[in-house]
């Protein structure tokens, strides 16, 4: 074992050194206190052997700093005394030491207490071992149990889209229908009613030129009257039909979004850079980002990416505006991308409201908004979510609640077995609706 001696007396320093070493000991030696304090702090000695009464700093006080100290390796600490006595030893355990050597100290009891002593640091050292590999154990499983968390919610969240995929489907196909035949109708309807109009127009003109400066007859009067009456009616009636051929216009386009989210529309592959499609977004949603928001472009990646472009425009508007509603005044949304292996990331963030954690998890789901009717739909996430997991990527959401949210999205760069320019698969899982439409 690796000794350190403490003893300010040169002779019983030197007996004690030349008896260890003859036990196989190494050994260093110092002459008081203060100087055993430096040599334990500078190296690591599984055991000292200290002479109680010292100047400058003496064995118990030793024994306290040694013990305060935050070392990992345990210090087996004997001291060493002429004197004797119950409070002593009392004094001496209470400052720390493990045991006691009484001076002139007997050859065979030293060795059996430094026996004793290895036995102990043994122990220790095993106990301190197991400590250190439950711990190592202990990160592993919390890893393990972290990933496992993560892809459980990957799961939950591809079988709710899966799920709710086949009803937006179904959905989507049944109101379309009606949709088309209730636009054009409208459209009809509107044309129509301007005949109608003019017509009436026509014989408002020409009743009222009956009477032209002759008193009329009390018929005439009535039609006049009646005109009078529907007057507000003719002003109403193409507002009503224009205001319906909105509204119509907005279902269509929720159930174009829909179809997308249900994979039930056709897009071709292509390699493109990702930055293009980003600068698009950017361009598209000016109008809401201009007043809102400084936009910061931090582009590294630079790999292209085999992706259908059109829908991938799609993702990084519908992440653009969303950045752009959640800040409440004027702040910054940035943009960043970079290679990552053989997948490219993009990250949108905003140092806007973030998302309560009561709603992280509903966030992708169709139709969940905490916008008001006519300002949010609740559709942009889950058409990105469908999009992206189609690409073979992933999208995830870091968000702190009066901070900001960042939206990371990661693409492979290349589709497998895929060749470029090839036309979108069919969409995957047969469920009734798809086949239909
Ligand atoms: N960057 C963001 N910061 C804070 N909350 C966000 C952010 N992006 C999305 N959200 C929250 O997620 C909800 C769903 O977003 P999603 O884009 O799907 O729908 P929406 O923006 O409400 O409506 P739509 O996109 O159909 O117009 C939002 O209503 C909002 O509460
Ligand atoms: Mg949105």
């Amino acid at each position: 074992m690796k000794i350190l001696i403490a003893d300010d007396d040169v002779t019983s320093r030197l007996l004690l050194q030349a008896t260890l070493k003859k036990m196989g000991h190494e050994v260093v030696c110092v002459e008081n206190g203060s100087r055993a304090w430096e040599a334990w702090q500078r190296d690591n000695f599984p055991v000292v052997i200290s002479d109680w009464i010292m100047p400058e700093l003496d064995g118990p006080d030793f024994c306290r700093l040694v013990r305060s100290h935050p070392r990992a390796e345990y210090t087996f600490i004997i001291l060493l005394t002429a004197l004797d006595g119950k409070g002593r030893f009392l004094d001496g355990m209470n400052a720390g030491a493990d045991d006691f050597i009484t001076k002139p100290f007997d050859e065979e009891q030293l060795a059996a207490r430094l026996r004793s002593a290895e036995r102990i640091l043994s122990l220790i050292r095993d106990r301190v071992d197991a400590e250190e590999a439950l711990q190592r154990r202990n990160a592993e499983l919390e890893a393990v149990n972290e990933k496992l968390a993560g892809t459980q919610r990957q799961l939950v969240q591809s079988e709710k889209m899966a799920s709710v995929g086949q009803l937006a489907a179904g959905v989507a196909h049944e109101i379309n229908n009606p949709i088309g035949f209730v636009q054009s109708n409208l459209g009809t309807l509107r044309d129509y009613t301007q005949r109608f109009l003019a017509v009436i127009d026509t014989c408002e003109a020409l009743a009222r030129s009956v009477g032209d400066g002759q008193p009329v007859t009390q018929e005439v009067a009535d039609v006049l009257g009646d005109f009078a009456s529907i007057d507000y009616l003719r002003k109403d009636v193409i507002d009503l039909i224009g205001e319906s051929l909105d509204g119509i216009k907005r279902v269509e386009i929720i159930v174009q979004d829909l179809k997308c989210f249900a994979r039930l529309d056709d897009s071709q592959w292509e390699v493109v850079d990702p930055h293009v499609g980003l600068e698009t977004a950017v361009n598209i949603a000016s109008h809401e980002l201009r007043y809102k928001a400084e936009i910061r472009k931090e582009y590294s990646a630079t790999a292209t990416i085999q992706c259908m472009p059109f829908q991938l425009n799609q993702v990084f508007l519908n992440l653009l505006v969303n950045a752009a509603q959640a800040i409440p005044g004027h702040g910054t949304i940035t943009i960043r991308t970079q290679d990552d292996g053989d997948m490219v990331r993009i990250q949108i963030s905003d140092n806007g409201v973030g998302i309560a954690p009561e709603h992280r998890d509903r966030i992708f789901d169709p139709f969940f908004t905490t916008k008001p009717v006519g300002v949010g739909t609740g559709l942009g996430l889950s058409v990105s979510y469908g999009i992206v997991d189609r690409h073979g990527g992933r999208i995830d959401v870091d968000s702190e609640l009066g901070k900001g949210t960042t939206f990371t999205v990661r693409l492979p760069k290349r589709q497998i077995s895929r060749a470029a320019g090839s036309p979108a698969e069919p969409p995957l899982g047969t469920t009734p609706a798809t086949s239909r439409a």
